[in-house]
């Protein structure tokens, strides 16, 4: 489902399940030696993923390591994004030529937590869920706005070892598009010396009892 959401030149790889007694890859263990096991199983299926969608590009199977902020390092000249939720894992990978960055997110399509709305918010998007609800009270929009948020944060963090908090970016979401922006309320200079990031854009599907966002940064 997710690769309709990316470029052609970007490769997805998605699970829905795990396989039972899938042991963890070569120079993965020490990140997940103390993890429950909901997270061993997430952890094993998203990397395994991620390694199909590398080996379409001639990358041979290596552990992906996480950088100081949790951030998976990826072989040099490739950019990508991991996500996993309960029955959905997903990696999606491509080349630095083609893409600045990737973010991808994945959500169960229900109602946020209680209190959670408050503190993912930033000015404007309050009056945006109000509306998008009143014209389709079937979405659960606030899932979606956390969503997109996530994935702005994964495609943002790469490109300026920076931190983004929720409040950081407000959102618009098109519907009849199936797409959306966050608007930067911080100075998004990257470090690779390219266009500072003033707004990114996203696309998204709710589908399957999932909602999933995918942000990328074309340049
Ligand atoms: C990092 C974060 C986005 C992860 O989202 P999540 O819904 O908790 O979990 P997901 O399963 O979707 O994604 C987890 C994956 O994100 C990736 N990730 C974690 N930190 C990352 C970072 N700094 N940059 C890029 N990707 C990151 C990792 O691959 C991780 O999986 P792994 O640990 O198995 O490798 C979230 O925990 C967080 O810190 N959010 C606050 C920042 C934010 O979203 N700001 C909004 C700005 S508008």
């Amino acid at each position: 489902m997710i690769h309709q959401l990316l470029p052609r030149t970007v490769v997805a790889v998605e699970a829905f399940t795990d396989r039972a007694g899938e042991t963890v890859f070569p120079g993965e263990a020490d990140l997940v030696a103390n993890a429950v096991e909901g997270r061993r199983r997430e952890f094993i299926t998203a990397r395994r993923c991620a390694r199909e969608a590398l080996q379409q590009f001639g990358y041979p199977p290596a552990p992906i390591r996480p950088g100081s902020h949790r951030e998976p390092l990826w072989p040099p000249g490739v950019v990508g994004s991991i996500t996993h939720c309960a029955g959905y894992r997903a990696a999606a990978v491509g080349l630095a030529k083609d893409v600045a960055a990737l973010g991808i997110d994945a959500e169960p399509h229900g109602p946020l937590p209680d209190g959670v709305l408050d503190s993912v918010t930033a000015i404007g998007d309050a009056g945006l869920l109000t509306e998008l609800a009143r014209r389709d009270p079937t979405t659960h929009w606030d899932r979606l706005l956390f969503s997109a948020k996530e994935s702005i944060y994964k495609a943002w963090y790469p490109l300026t070892h920076r931190w983004l908090g929720f409040e950081d970016a407000s959102l618009m979401i098109d519907p009849a598009a199936a797409t959306f922006s966050g608007r930067l309320h911080v100075s998004g200079t990257r470090h690779d010396g390219g266009f500072d990031l003033k707004e990114l854009h996203g696309r998204y599907v709710v589908a399957e009892g999932l909602v999933l966002t995918a942000v990328t940064v074309p340049d």
